[in-house]
């Protein structure tokens, strides 16, 4: 085959056969088709699109071309969640622990944080000792003497999605929907997983900017998934304002375990508990949502998911003690309360500013191989709707210099709109997308 007659066809918005799109998905993995030519069909993908069929195929060719997670070991049913990433998301954390004390095992490989949204790896490691690098043996004993085990992507798993996406990050390819779906669920899929729900954010602080656009991306994952034959939601959430109380990595973990213990920030607990309900439901260890959220938060009652996340912790070479006394937790040197400007109802607290002065601090990453500050953040946001007098704190910031503190201090004058009337905020859960029942 000619690589650059494949390019034309796709770019001429022609459908690519499975030999094709194979040929230039192996070739690309094997360095036979050099970065040039695998840019030129990014492009064309982001131009043209593709089909349901080619994106399946698409994803299916991605998953195996590296290593597949063998979890058939592991009696329970696997099921796992992935968002497309927003500010102050820290449900993974109370998420793996709460399914895995529901008789599911959650086989969780997470990613970093990149731009302005955090990622559940660099959260975990601000907790001492936790080693995110487990081998597939250690990543499988985990699993099994717990139900959960939370860890970063090897190097086999998946490795066209490794260098297919360091390569559309560097050419604006980021943005299609059938190169996302291939790459978030041939990560996902190469698990070993029965079931899997997506939380697809839409918002100021999301990916996904267009609800048209979150809608069409739940849809195309719930459909490859499908014909995967893995038991499949998705839910579009709000990423308007953060989530929760707090965004950055210590105080995210600080803001988690608070919520294991029962006293989580209800946007929180009701994005978290809807998508473990689903999870759940998914792979039939509970028939209907509200049996399901009835057992998750019994495990939050008992402790047993608190204990259960530590006990992961633990596993991974983490201090399980410094979920107890956050006093061990890397902490930011310099903090500072943010104070209401004026009287009234907070109309906006703004994602997006929110992340950026979180990555500002050092909290998060403009190029992937960044390091991160795991002490900095932001916390005891305000949220939309919060009637507020001038001079009420509307959250704290948290920095290791007085620079960066005052550089977030310019992005968080911007994050607030005020108004004179009540304000609703908009829904937390926009959508529950379903496979479509085939007659
Ligand atoms: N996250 C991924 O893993 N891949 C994408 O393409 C976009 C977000």
């Amino acid at each position: 085959m000619i690589p650059q007659w494949i390019i034309e066809k796709k770019r001429d918005g022609e459908e690519l056969s499975r030999e094709e799109l194979s040929f230039f998905i192996e070739g690309y993995t094997n360095e036979t088709i050099p970065d040039y030519q695998m840019a030129a069909m990014a492009m064309a993908i982001y131009f043209k699109g593709m089909t349901l069929d080619e994106t399946a195929t698409l994803t299916d060719l991605m998953m195996n071309s590296g290593d597949l997670v063998d979890t058939s070991s592991i009696d329970l049913p696997k099921v796992d969640k992935h968002s497309t990433g927003g500010v102050g998301d820290k449900v993974s954390l109370l998420l793996a622990p709460l399914v895995a004390c529901c008789d599911a095992a959650v086989p969780m490989i997470s990613g970093r944080g990149l731009g302005i949204t955090g990622g559940t790896l660099d959260k975990m490691e601000s907790i001492p000792g936790y080693r995110v690098g487990l081998s597939d043996s250690e990543f499988l004993s985990v699993l099994k003497a717990c139900g959960c085990s939370m860890i970063g992507q090897t190097g086999q798993l998946a490795p066209a999605d490794k260098k297919l996406y360091a390569l559309r990050d560097v050419t604006g390819t980021v943005p299609s929907i059938p190169l996302i779906t291939g790459s978030i669920m041939s990560k996902k899929l190469a698990e070993g997983i029965d079931g899997l729900v997506m939380d697809v954010k839409w918002g100021k602080g999301a990916f996904m900017k267009t609800y048209e656009d979150a809608q069409e991306l739940a849809r195309t994952i719930v459909e490859v998934g499908t014909r995967m034959d893995k038991g499949m939601a998705a839910l579009i959430t709000d990423m308007n304002q953060p989530l929760g109380w707090s965004a950055g990595n210590s105080v995210e973990v600080i803001e988690s375990m608070d919520a294991l213990q029962g006293k989580g920030a209800p946007d929180l607990m009701e994005v978290t508990l809807a998508l473990c309900a689903h999870m759940l439901v998914l792979v039939n260890v509970e028939q209907d949502i509200e049996t399901a959220r009835a057992k998750l938060q019994k495990q939050i009652d008992s402790g047993a998911a608190f204990e259960k996340f530590k006990h992961m912790v633990e596993l991974h070479g983490g201090d399980p003690k410094a979920l107890d006394d956050y006093s061990s937790l890397p902490k930011a040197s310099e903090s500072e309360v943010y104070t209401a400007p004026q009287d009234g109802y907070v109309a906006q607290v703004s994602a997006e500013q929110v992340g950026r002065a979180v990555v500002l601090m050092g909290g998060g990453r403009s190029k992937t191989d960044d390091a991160v500050d795991h002490g900095v953040g932001i916390t005891d946001i305000v949220k939309v709707g919060q009637q507020v007098s001038k001079g009420d704190p509307l959250l704290t910031i948290h920095a290791n210099s007085a620079d960066k503190l005052a550089g977030a201090k310019e992005l968080i004058d911007k994050a607030f709109a005020f108004s004179d009337s009540p304000v609703t905020a908009e829904d937390l859960i926009k959508e529950i997308i379903l496979p479509e029942k085939k007659s």
